[in-house]
């Protein structure tokens, strides 16, 4: 996986790469052509922006292309992730601390909304604070206002906010699960990137972009894809979006054989993004088929059901299986797994 394959960042990054513009994406498809003018709007306004789509729907890069074609785009991009904040962490990952505000706290520590100051700050993942982070933010997003951890001074960031998340927001509000205030906060102006299976002109654009990285990278020469591989990549229903295609281009690239890639390359049938299988019980005879005993396999059923039984609530799923929030959005996205 290259950098910019990541999903989401663990907590915070810093992103300094400024060729990342409107250009780079792809955007063949009316549904997408039109996310990126109503972005490119945006950017040049200095309005808080809320990106929602799929997981690997591009939701940062976009939003790296509306910082650098801003009027900040010589100022810092810091990206945070709300899911990856531990709360006994959040105020310091949020706002920093002064030394010793708390035990181990040895020096002065600078928080996303300070760090960002003149640029933009990326809150990812919105939608999967706590209630208590909801109260605590809401105030910094307002007004850019906010103490560090132990200390007395109110700090001003002149910061533009971009957010992003991939869940339905005004459905969490009704649920109770998201504040109101902080709604109207954060929904100002709302960019939505439609997933992939619903702008089937962009698959193979994509696909091609994808390819010729291999050949840069690679120094491969491959020139395209057979008819047959084509089609298949069109009714791919594409779990995982762009990054999931990104990632069996590069696989296929890797394998073939000849100039052109064919189905048999894709493997678009390979187990990590297959329909859910009936995964025999670990205790159980052999299944029919052995490959229903790989650990792929296994590690997919099990995310299914433990999702199921949170009834599609991921945070509660990660704790569920011990792993970090963004571990488990890989893996989703890996395993084509429909959350
Ligand atoms: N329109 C596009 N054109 C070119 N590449 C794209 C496009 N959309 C996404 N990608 C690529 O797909 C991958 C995933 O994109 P990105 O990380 O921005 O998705 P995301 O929506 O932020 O995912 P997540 O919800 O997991 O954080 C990246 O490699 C990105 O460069
Ligand atoms: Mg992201």
């Amino acid at each position: 996986m290259t950098s910019d394959d990541a999903p989401t960042p663990s907590i915070t990054q810093i992103y300094r790469d400024r060729s990342v513009t409107f250009d780079r994406l792809v955007a063949e498809d009316d549904a997408m052509t039109e996310v990126v003018r109503q972005a490119e709007r945006a950017a040049r306004s200095d309005a808080s922006v809320l990106i929602v789509g799929e997981t690997g729907t591009g939701k940062t890069l976009l939003a790296q292309a509306i910082h650098n074609t801003s009027p900040r785009a010589a100022k810092p991009f810091v990206a945070a992730n709300c899911a990856a904040f531990a709360e006994s962490l959040l105020e310091s990952e949020l706002f920093g601390h002064e030394k010793g505000a708390f035990t181990g706290a040895e020096r002065v520590k600078k928080g996303v909304f300070e760090l960002a100051d003149g640029g933009t700050l990326f809150l990812d993942e919105i939608g999967e604070l706590s209630k208590n982070a909801q109260a605590k933010i809401l105030r910094a997003v307002e007004y850019k206002e906010f103490e560090r951890l132990g200390g007395e001074e109110t700090l001003r960031s002149d910061i533009r906010i971009l957010f992003a998340t991939n869940r339905d927001l005004a459905e969490a509000v009704r649920n109770d699960e998201f504040r109101e205030d902080l709604f109207y906060r954060v929904n100002e102006f709302k960019v939505e990137i439609p997933p992939l299976r619903q702008r089937k002109r962009d698959i193979l654009p994509l696909a091609l972009r994808y390819l010729q990285e291999c050949n840069a990278t690679f120094g491969y020469h491959l020139t395209g894809f057979t008819p047959e591989a084509e089609r298949a990549l069109l009714s791919f229903d594409w779990p995982g979006n762009a990054r999931r295609l990104r990632s069996i281009v590069k696989r296929a690239c890797a394998l073939a054989d000849g100039d052109v890639l064919t189905v048999e390359d894709l493997d678009l049938t390979a187990p990590s993004v297959r329909a859910p299988t009936k995964a025999p019980e670990a205790s159980a005879g052999a299944p029919e088929n052995l490959e229903d005993w790989s650990l792929a396999t296994v590690e997919r059923r099990h995310i299914e059901r433990v999702l199921e039984h949170t009834k599609g609530n991921k945070s509660e799923a990660a704790r569920v299986l011990g792993i970090a929030r963004t571990t488990l959005d890989r893996k989703i996205a890996t395993y084509g797994i429909d959350a």
